[in-house]
């Protein structure tokens, strides 16, 4: 697909540019806009003034995604499939070859799409960015824990940059705006780690069941308009590649600003479970390493590593654990 052509339809949408001005080659200017168009893309044709883009294709274009990529590691490779059981099948059956290392899998659908804890994850078709990536990280980096903080921040970076909002990481995988889940996270281990990123892009509200509205969103729903997956696809393994690097390059440590930074429970009241007890209290810091500083009361605070915590939860004003989003996001049903 001629990619270069797009952009060059792309930067003045809605304005007619004569063919001419699009190539010497008039012949090979209609056929790559024919090829646009038969991918999706929508052209609009004027007999003096030539064509304007009108939209961009409902459907994920892995050559828009591949064009000026420039990733080192995340993206080396790109798959795009129409359905699939569950991108993170794919990506993990690849694992096989440490050749694909950077893997990206991505799908329209899913027919068994899987979310924490057991949990279906269930979207429209085309209505989601659907993705997993395989990678072979070194041992430092090599934990659920940072894996998901590394798909949560790259996912939030781009919400944030699309929405001009702050998003939020609740812990441990949700990105949320508004306390409204916009997309989760789902790190699974084999012969290499998979990151399995799944982002509520242009889902209607209307698609979802009623008890899941109030504590789900979608790009669309926040800005009122659809917009192009494949961009939205690229954007994120962009940012992946971006914080993959840095915890390469400077260790697992350099995701942590970011990360505290996102956390939604800093200055909130949780309900902790650690491996040997329970705790209540405001959290005065979330260090994705070092873990949680609780304030116990006025005078006591306790410091409970990451590793130590196997459930977190906002306590609400009435004072009970749970943020009512218990069947999980979208379409994560919980099945
Ligand atoms: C969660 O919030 O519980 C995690 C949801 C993760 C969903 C994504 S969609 C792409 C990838 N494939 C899956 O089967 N799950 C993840």
């Amino acid at each position: 697909m001629n990619i270069p052509l797009l952009h060059r339809l792309r930067a003045n949408p809605d304005q007619f540019v004569p063919l001419v001005d699009l190539g010497s080659d008039i012949d090979g200017v209609r056929r790559a806009i024919d090829e646009l168009e038969s991918f999706g893309f929508s052209i609009e044709h004027h007999p003096y003034r030539g064509v304007a883009y009108r939209g961009h294709s409902g459907r994920l274009c892995p050559d828009q995604i591949e064009y000026e990529l420039n990733t080192e590691r995340v993206g080396r490779r790109i798959a795009v499939w129409n359905r699939v059981s569950s991108t993170n099948d794919l990506a993990a059956g690849a694992s096989a070859s440490p050749a694909n290392d950077g893997l990206v899998v991505l799908a329209e659908e899913q027919t068994a799409g899987r979310g924490r804890r057991g949990r279906v994850w269930t979207a429209p078709p085309r209505a989601c960015v659907l993705m997993s990536v395989l990678l072979f990280p070194p041992a430092e980096l090599d934990e659920v824990r940072w894996l998901t903080a590394l798909g949560a921040v790259a996912v939030a970076d781009v919400v944030a940059e699309c929405t001009g909002r702050e998003p939020k990481i609740k812990w441990p995988n949700d990105v949320r705006v508004d306390q409204r889940k916009i997309a989760g996270v789902l790190v699974e281990r084999g012969a290499g780690a998979v990151i399995g990123i799944g982002l509520n892009a242009n889902l209607l509200m209307s698609d979802l069941p009623d008890e899941l509205q109030a504590s789900t969103t979608s790009l669309r729903a926040l800005l009122d308009r659809e917009l192009d997956r494949s961009e939205l696809a690229k954007a994120i393994i962009q940012r992946l590649d971006y914080w993959y690097l840095l915890g390469r390059a400077r260790g697992a440590e350099s995701l942590s600003p970011r990360w505290r930074s996102l956390s939604e429970h800093v200055g909130n009241r949780v309900h902790v479970i650690t491996r040997d007890r329970e705790w209540e209290g405001v959290v005065a810091d979330h260090d994705l390493i070092a873990g949680l500083t609780l304030a116990l009361d006025e005078r006591r605070s306790v410091q409970l590593p990451s590793a130590e915590i196997l459930d977190l939860k906002a306590v609400d004003l009435h004072g009970s654990a749970g943020s009512g989003n218990r069947r999980d996001s979208h379409g994560s049903l919980g099945l």
